[in-house]
């Protein structure tokens, strides 16, 4: 989307429609005060009133509710609500006058990711004029407010787009977004780059590095397994480590998964959708962070050559794992992919997967699982993840909960007996392959899909890009 900030009037915005927000308590600006339906806005926070002055024709009045409560969330669902009515009446340019706020800043980059976001379709598959099409969505968007917000509203508008990119790839079923399709991917944002490198490794090199996680969840699928590993370098300063997963399908393999909603499990590549496209991201608006990205990604499938219940492999850090459920296998992956990510010089980790039923269970849509043995990490994230209203609740580590992780005949077992703690035992099991590093762990299994909040809706939101770029320069920004 095209997104401008401009210093004008309401009525030379040269947009299709004009949104305007009111909070409850405050009055229409003046020039709108006479149109026809003024007498009818409402200031509650979604309400939408469409007013038509003499110029520009069309208003939409969008109620924020209370001046108090309009932050940065409030702009990105207050944007969204618009952008859908507007595409309603048909419209494909709208102009948003930034409220007056304390952050107007926030509030612009609100608004520009809440419309954005909003704007996602994916109709490659449809016909094109399909009867329950979904209106197209604007193309360009106008910020009637001061040039200095241009900035922030860059800034949101990147992330916002690549966020967007994340959703499309985790959306696309399995049969299209293989691990040779990520990788394709991966080579892309590579090549467009300058401080940007990559190295794909494939079956063969995984086995021959001892990744014995990701080779043991690979060997039931003829689909050929990747290891993308992209570098950004950027200066002196230290180097940030992520790791997405990226089963870009699960079966459960042999512990094979019940059928009624397996087809939901095309979207177990999240994390590695969110990894790719957030350093896509970082990279386009230059944020001054080196970075080593790392994706595992493989089929988890059943079949006479996948790995049984009870296998022991030999993780890429040499500790040996019973695999006792062959549909845990993100943390697999997972482990290698850490150990090797902090082989290859990350000082920090961050690892974002799908990796839990159990975590939906806990926290539902609202809140990704946020697992850390380093205070000052978690606390960065927290504070990235309240800013994009990515949100994230840390659950503790206990030795309790790692001595589950123990196993019988090996060092770990890649599943509980008793279903404990579902999802702090996958963050204690991942633990052990950080070798020490500062490391955070996001459990996104919840947060990734169907959340139902206004700019993502039903169905991929992308979860994770806002948050990691957010942290990228908040992080480069010391
Ligand atoms: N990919 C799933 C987790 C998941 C569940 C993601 C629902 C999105 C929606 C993961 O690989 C998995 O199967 N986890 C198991 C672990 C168990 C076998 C220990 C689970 O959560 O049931
Ligand atoms: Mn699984
Ligand atoms: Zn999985």
């Amino acid at each position: 989307m095209k997104v401008d900030v401009r210093e004008t009037g309401v009525g030379d915005a040269a947009a299709e429609i004009v949104a305007v927000g009111l909070c409850e308590g405050d009055e229409l600006p003046s020039e709108l005060a006479d149109a026809r339906g003024a007498a009818d806005v409402k200031a509650a926070f979604k309400k939408v009133t469409l007013i038509h002055p003499e110029d520009p024709e069309r208003v939409l009045v969008v109620g924020l509710g209370a001046r108090a409560d309009l932050d940065a969330e409030r702009a990105r669902v207050a944007s969204a609500v618009a952008a859908r009515e507007a595409g309603k009446l048909g419209a494909r340019s709208m102009a948003w006058l930034v409220p007056e706020a304390e952050d107007r800043e926030a509030i612009a980059a609100g608004l520009t990711v809440g419309s954005i976001l909003a704007g996602f379709r994916f109709d490659r598959f449809r016909k094109p004029d399909a009867e329950d099409e979904q209106p197209p969505s604007i193309e360009s968007l106008v910020l009637i407010g001061p040039a200095d917000l241009a900035q922030e509203v860059e800034f949101a508008r990147v992330s916002a787009e690549a966020q967007n990119r994340a959703r499309e790839l985790q959306e696309l079923p399995a049969n299209i977004a293989t691990p040779s399709f990520l990788a394709q991917r991966a080579t892309e944002i590579a090549d467009g780059s300058e401080s940007l490198s990559i190295e794909v490794l494939g079956r063969e090199e995984i086995s021959e590095k001892g990744m014995g996680g990701l080779e043991a969840v690979s060997q039931g699928t003829v689909e050929e397994p990747k290891l993308i590993v992209l570098r950004r370098t950027a200066g002196e300063g230290p180097t940030l480590g992520i790791v997405g997963k990226g089963v870009t399908f699960d079966t459960g393999g042999i512990s094979l998964k019940p059928s009624a909603s397996m087809q939901e499990m095309k979207m177990d590549m999240s994390g590695a959708a969110a990894v790719l496209e957030a350093v896509a991201a970082i990279d386009e608006l230059e944020i001054p962070l080196n970075l080593i990205a790392v994706v595992p990604t493989t089929e988890n499938m059943p079949s006479g050559t996948a790995t049984r219940p009870g296998d022991v492999i030999t993780q890429y850090n040499g500790k040996t794992v019973e695999v006792n459920n062959t549909d845990a296998e993100g943390r697999l992956i997972l482990a290698d992919a850490l150990a090797y990510c902090a082989e290859l010089g990350a000082d920090r980790l961050i690892d974002i997967a799908t990796l839990t039923g159990a975590v939906i269970i806990a926290l539902g849509s609202t809140y990704a699982a946020l697992i850390s043995n380093d205070d000052t990490l978690s606390g960065e994230i927290e504070q990235a993840a309240g800013e994009t209203g990515e949100l994230a609740w840390r659950l503790p580590l206990h030795p309790e909960f790692k001595e589950l992780t123990k196993g019988t005949i090996a060092d770990l077992t890649n599943a509980a007996a008793k279903r404990k703690a579902g999802t702090i035992y996958a963050g204690s099991f991942l633990e052990e392959f950080v070798d020490g590093r500062p490391w955070a762990h996001l459990d996104v299994a919840g947060t990734s899909w169907d959340v139902g909040r206004e700019y993502v809706g039903k169905g991929p939101t992308g979860f994770g890009v806002r948050l990691l770029v957010e942290l990228a320069r908040n992080t480069a920004s010391g």
